[in-house]
């Protein structure tokens, strides 16, 4: 049996239901590489009262038959930070487990796709979701500004590259000058200094902050909260406006 379980964003967010089969597993794996545990594996560990395996990029998308030759004798957990399916990935884990007939159930919790709309902007009114890389010379890649524009007046949410295993988070100031650079390049008019932005930073933990000002006023505050994401506003009802007017720098 596979389970995949959604432990949600902050450090004891994990469901009752989750933490009766995890305590009952064989086996426990963290994925890690799409987004870090924002709290303390020990203390998870304990709660649950069994070790858990971090589980690497490697292991989940090339290595896959590791876990599910596991999963075909034991009961396996196979835990990810946010939901269980917000990033593409696990899907595809959960179709090799099908394939070889092995049962698999998913547990769903809270997710950074969810938890932005403490920004108090409307999820009905988000487009399409980018995710700006970190630059690799001499790669330019224009996909997250052209998802901007092809969301036109919907907001636009930004996930920020990370690798949790080296600590390193994109800023959302790095975001920005992404954007910016991009913009130079283009010449699209749709994102400059002036572009009102929405940062969130470290969501759901006692750690978080919410952000929203002009992007030239925004690259000028450090934030050390992480992970991070940005978000560019579309059209604005006049109730997400006055939400967002709390979050003002
Ligand atoms: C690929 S997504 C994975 C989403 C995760 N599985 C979930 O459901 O929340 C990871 C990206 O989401 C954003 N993110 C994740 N957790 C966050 C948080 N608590 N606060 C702000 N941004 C977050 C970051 O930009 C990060 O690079």
């Amino acid at each position: 049996m596979l389970y995949i379980i959604g432990l949600g964003l902050g450090e004891q967010d994990i469901s009752l239901r989750a933490l009766e089969i995890a305590r009952k597993a064989d086996r426990i794996y963290l994925e890690n590489y799409t987004s870090p545990f924002l709290g303390s594996l020990k203390k998870l560990q304990k709660i649950i009262g069994k070790k858990i395996l971090l589980a690497d990029r490697d292991l989940v998308e090339i290595n896959t038959d590791e876990i599910l030759q596991k999963a075909k004798k034991q009961r396996v957990v196979f835990f990810v930070v946010g939901d269980a399916f917000s990033a593409t990935t696990h899907v595809d884990l959960v179709l090799r487990a099908k394939e070889q007939k092995i049962k698999t159930e998913i547990l769903h919790n809270a997710s950074i796709l969810t938890a932005v709309a403490e920004s108090g902007l409307s999820l009905y009114k988000f487009g399409k979701i980018a995710s700006i890389p970190f630059l690799v010379k001499g790669w330019l890649v224009d996909t997250p500004y052209d998802i901007l524009k092809e969301n036109k007046n919907a907001h636009t949410l930004f996930l920020l590259d990370l690798r949790p295993e080296e600590k390193m988070f994109m800023t959302s100031k790095q975001a920005i000058e992404f954007l910016l650079e991009v913009e130079k390049r283009r010449g699209g008019r749709l994102f400059s200094e002036e572009t009102v932005c929405v940062i969130c930073c470290a969501l759901g933990t006692k750690k978080q902050k919410i952000l929203y000002g002009k992007a030239k006023d925004l690259v000028k505050k450090t934030l050390r909260a992480f992970p991070q994401v940005l978000i560019i506003p579309g059209k604005l009802h006049f109730v997400e406006k006055e939400f967002l007017e709390t979050f003002k720098i």
